[in-house]
């Protein structure tokens, strides 16, 4: 694998794709410093080619269709935008950062899953990702993170501050694991992937827990006075299946991320809560 000198990567913008999604947010923040253009949705539909003109020395591709039940009733939707986005992305030529998922695996594993593991997507949005990963190129770093929440956009974090302010209980599937990753621990980490050799790097924060645990967690570091009724993912009856266990470790020493609750304080923080 090639390694890149990063400083030979500042000379030309860092082009930041998805630049209105959470992690997009979060990019455009940590890199604030650089020379950057932030292209949102309705700059740059990256399921179209490269408008003209744009010649970064890096992309940090997190524009991606995201909506896992949506991907399952449109799978060519999905795919247009997380495979031929992704193709679209690479061609520019540019050093690559391209986010990927825990989904792209099965979850039927009882530990973490490492760079190393065989994918298995079980859902559309899986298999549009890991496709998206192969149209990423040889100059191309594969980040697979994990659950990701930020103080913007549609996370589980928003909708628990939401609904707990508004119930008394919440219904929370209890029999998914997985390691929910602060996306502005995740965007300080690509700095560092950055210094890393091209290939695929697991990138998600330290520690675990269910969803369940996760929604309790938030309560209690909000502060909100509501219970967690802890139900099965059948329960919930979600159309896309969803990993089981999808907790993800680097096996290559990718950066090591803060513990998921430390990023849930940062990001409460953040929200003024
Ligand atoms: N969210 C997670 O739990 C999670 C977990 C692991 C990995 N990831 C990966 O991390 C990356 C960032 O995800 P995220 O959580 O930041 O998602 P997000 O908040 O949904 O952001 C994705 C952004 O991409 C934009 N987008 C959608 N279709 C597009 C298109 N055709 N052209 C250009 N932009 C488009 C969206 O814009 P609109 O909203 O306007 O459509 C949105 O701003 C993605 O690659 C995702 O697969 C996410």
């Amino acid at each position: 694998m090639e390694h890149r000198d990063p400083d030979s990567l500042r000379a030309r913008p860092v082009l930041i794709t998805g630049a209105g999604g959470q992690l997009g947010r979060a990019l455009v923040e940590e890199f604030a410093t650089e020379e950057v253009v932030a292209l949102s949705h309705s700059d740059w539909d990256v399921s179209s080619p490269p408008p003209p003109g744009l010649e970064p020395g890096l992309v940090l591709h997190a524009a991606a269709w995201t909506d896992v039940d949506g991907a399952e009733e449109e799978p060519q939707a999905a795919a247009a935008v997380n495979v031929g986005g992704t193709t679209h992305v690479a061609e520019l030529g540019a050093p690559l950062v391209a986010y990927s998922t825990d989904y792209v695996f099965d979850g039927r594993k009882t530990e973490p899953y490492v760079e190393s593991d065989g994918p298995n997507p079980a859902s559309a949005y899986g298999r549009t990702k890991l496709h998206g990963e192969a149209a990423a190129g040889e100059q191309a770093w594969i980040v697979r993170s994990s659950w990701l929440f930020g103080p913007t956009g549609s996370n589980f974090v928003r909708t628990m501050l939401r609904l707990g302010a508004e119930r008394e209980e919440v219904a929370v599937v209890d029999d998914q694991r997985g390691s929910p990753t602060y996306v502005g621990h995740l965007a300080a980490a690509t700095r560092a992937v950055l210094e890393l050799p091209f290939g695929t790097w697991h990138v998600a924060a330290d520690g675990d827990c269910t969803w369940a645990d996760f929604a309790e967690a938030i309560f209690a570091e909000a502060g909100l006075d509501c219970r967690v009724r802890r139900i099965s993912t059948t329960e919930l009856g979600r159309p896309a299946p969803r990993p089981a266990y999808s907790v993800l470790r680097s096996e290559k020493g990718a950066p090591q991320l803060p513990h998921w609750r430390e990023g849930l304080r940062e990001c409460l923080a953040r929200l003024g809560v």
